[in-house]
């Protein structure tokens, strides 16, 4: 099985193949990852830039150490978020990246569609760490990863996405890779933070914790992304930790072996309870940053595949 395209930007342009693939590699990664020694020269030679316009923790340092594992040079610029001035500057800038021969560009922006703009302009892999609300693939693959290894299979399972579904792009990329593996996917918050028109994705939506967490599998938690939120969309947060937040009583209402996920930053006692969070015999939330390593290698080494047979067609020469 392969992965056939040239970027990877979005869950949206996925077929279920280029999905198995990635998770496929990235279980072999995950592996290697557990070793003294973890290294490969998959990306050797290479160079990766990552380029994170907005703030990140996990994703930044896993992207930078996935690609340093595979024998990448790999150059992480910081960028602060004050310095964008829309569409020219970022054009501009990756334009003088461009040229300086990046093989992998890893982008992390706050505006929706951005990654897929400079995609355009560029003559290397683009890989989307997260664009606005738009989508973050590589969380929803290593979200898909954790839950194939905790649940031994990642199709008809229950899962609930709870809390701020409208202004996360883990919760969109999540719908769509989930739905495409053939689960049922089940959004529960409160209505101030529910898309509209998203039952057209082909979910369920409930308003109750008790209700929809009825019989899940896996119980996704999602942080109030307060830094999309222009004006009061909960009451309080004491409010909405007592009706949202996850606890072991509102965790009974799940099936007895459900695994707790959360993609981090995680705000304990405002969506989750601390307790439960470190519960290891529910929580994955550990599996889920290790496995995004693996994710991450998987998905680089997959388009650096792809970019050197384009470049080999290209030319006709070995690279
Ligand atoms: C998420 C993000 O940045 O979209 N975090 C992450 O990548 N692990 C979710 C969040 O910020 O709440």
């Amino acid at each position: 099985m392969t992965y056939s395209h040239s970027h990877l930007l979005g869950i949206e342009p996925l077929a279920p193949p280029d999905i198995t693939a990635i998770l496929d590699l990235a279980d072999q990664y995950a592996d290697l990852n557990r070793r003294d020694v973890k290294h490969s020269d998959a990306l050797a030679g290479l160079t990766q830039i990552n380029m994170f316009f907005e703030n990140s923790t996990r994703t930044q340092a896993s992207f930078e150490l996935a690609g340093k594992r595979l024998g990448a040079d790999v150059m992480s610029m910081a960028m602060q978020a004050s310095s964008i001035k829309k569409g020219e500057t970022l054009i501009d800038t990756a334009l003088t990246l461009n040229a300086m021969h990046p093989d992998l560009l890893v982008v992390r922006h706050p505006h929706s569609g951005a990654v897929d703009l400079l995609s355009e302009k560029v003559n290397c892999a683009v890989l989307n760490a997260g664009d606005g609300r738009h989508e973050h693939p590589t969380q929803a693959l290593l979200d898909a990863l954790t839950i194939r290894r905790a649940k031994g299979r990642l199709h008809r399972l229950n899962i609930a996405i709870c809390g701020d579904i409208a202004h996360s792009r883990v919760a969109r990329s999540n719908i769509m890779l989930l739905g495409k593996m053939e689960n049922r996917v089940r959004l529960i918050g409160p209505p101030t933070l529910m898309p509209s028109g998203i039952a057209d994705f082909g979910v369920e939506v409930f308003e109750d914790m008790q209700e929809g967490l009825k019989d899940v599998d896996v119980v996704m938690m999602l942080r109030l992304q307060r830094e999309r939120m222009d004006g009061g969309f909960i009451p309080s947060e004491r409010e909405y930790y007592h009706r949202y937040g996850l606890d072991a009583e509102k965790l009974s209402h799940a099936k007895d072996d459900a695994i707790v996920m959360h993609p981090g930053p995680m705000n304990r006692g405002v969506e989750i309870d601390g307790e439960l969070a470190d519960d290891i015999n529910r929580s994955v939330i550990q599996q889920q940053v290790e496995m995004g390593v693996a994710v991450r290698m998987a998905a680089m080494d997959l388009l650096a595949r792809n970019l050197l047979a384009r470049r080999q067609a290209q030319t006709g020469v070995m690279v």
